[in-house]
């Protein structure tokens, strides 16, 4: 069964097999209007449930009209309408919806329901977020920055901020990819070991760094993201805020960088917190790019799930 559940527990030349094939299928479509099918239809058939417990602006559109495009059908369920937000089990809803679809695609809060669900589903299952990781989102970073800058493998990455469930994906992209990344922020937010180990057990070189000018020097890619995640209390805002304020992105900070550094974003973004406007639409900014890339790694993330 081929679940995409993390970065790392996907074989590495797999992964680089879905990062080609999502260039492939992103060139096949080059100029031709967003509703109309791929010429390859490999979904034909297929029926995938697309299951939401926290909200969602990227991954609900893009994995719907990805799949779409490759001739398979949707649905888009919110956990809360399903009986799974009214006390059924997560063994029996995943037994349940093998009978009808084809592959599940679950975004939710503990990382043990995604574990739970693809535990039990007789189909594939894919994280399409938790609260500890975000596997989808680095496919379509990883992508974008190769669309811009060539081969990631031995690049210098720079994390600013809270270490999150998108760093964490970072972290396990850099152990898979061959790149090294550079975590910058307090203490308190460092991400977990757990994920540094896993990225220096397979050879990144991994670094904290609290000073942010330090971090940034050299980087070929710098990244920011929200200082309150989805799962962050709205009570820890003001003290987050004053905690990250020093890690802000902005023009400054940039100057560090190479360069012909890339600035990239997994958006929502809260302008001129995390990152300034400047540099979200300034000449570094790729997070467009990204955005768009969920379409088609997600497109490829499925048809190796799904193995056509
Ligand atoms: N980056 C991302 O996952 O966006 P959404 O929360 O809008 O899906």
């Amino acid at each position: 069964m081929n679940h995409f559940l993390d970065i790392h527990k996907t074989d590495a030349a797999a992964l680089r097999g879905m990062i080609d094939n999502a260039r492939s299928m992103k060139n096949a479509r080059a100029g031709r209007p967003k509703g109309t099918p791929d010429a390859e239809q490999p979904l034909a058939g297929r029926m995938v449930a697309l299951i939401f417990e926290k909200p969602s602006t990227r991954t609900r559109i893009s994995f719907d009209v990805g799949i779409r495009q490759m001739g398979g059908q949707t649905m888009v369920l919110s956990g809360a309408d399903m009986q799974l937000g009214h006390g059924e089990t997560i063994a029996d809803t995943a037994r349940v919806l093998s009978r009808y679809v084809d592959l599940i695609m679950i975004r939710t809060f503990e990382e043990q329901t995604l574990l739970e669900m693809a535990e039990y589903a007789d189909v594939p299952v894919i994280n399409g977020l938790t609260n500890r990781t975000h596997p989808c989102q680095i496919m379509a970073d990883v992508m974008t920055f190769e669309e811009h800058r060539g081969p990631i493998a031995g690049r210098k990455a720079v994390w600013c901020g809270d270490g999150n469930n998108v760093c964490a994906s970072w972290l396990h992209a850099a152990g898979q990819f061959g790149f090294d990344m550079t975590f910058t922020g307090p203490p308190t937010l460092d991400p977990e070991e757990e994920f540094i180990g896993l990225a220096r057990k397979k050879g990144a070189n991994v670094v904290i760094e609290r000073d942010p000018a330090k971090a940034v020097t050299g980087a070929d890619v710098v990244i920011a993201d929200t200082w309150v995640s989805m799962h962050d209390s709205q009570s820890s805002k003001e003290r987050r805020h004053n905690q990250l304020r020093p890690y802000q992105v902005n023009e400054q900070l940039m100057s560090h960088a190479k360069p012909d550094a890339l600035f990239m974003h997994c958006l929502p973004a809260h302008r001129d917190d995390e990152a300034t406007s400047a540099v979200m639409d300034g000449p570094h900014s790729v997070i467009f790019d990204e955005a768009e890339n969920r379409l088609h790694a997600q497109k490829a993330i499925v048809r190796w799930c799904l193995g056509v």
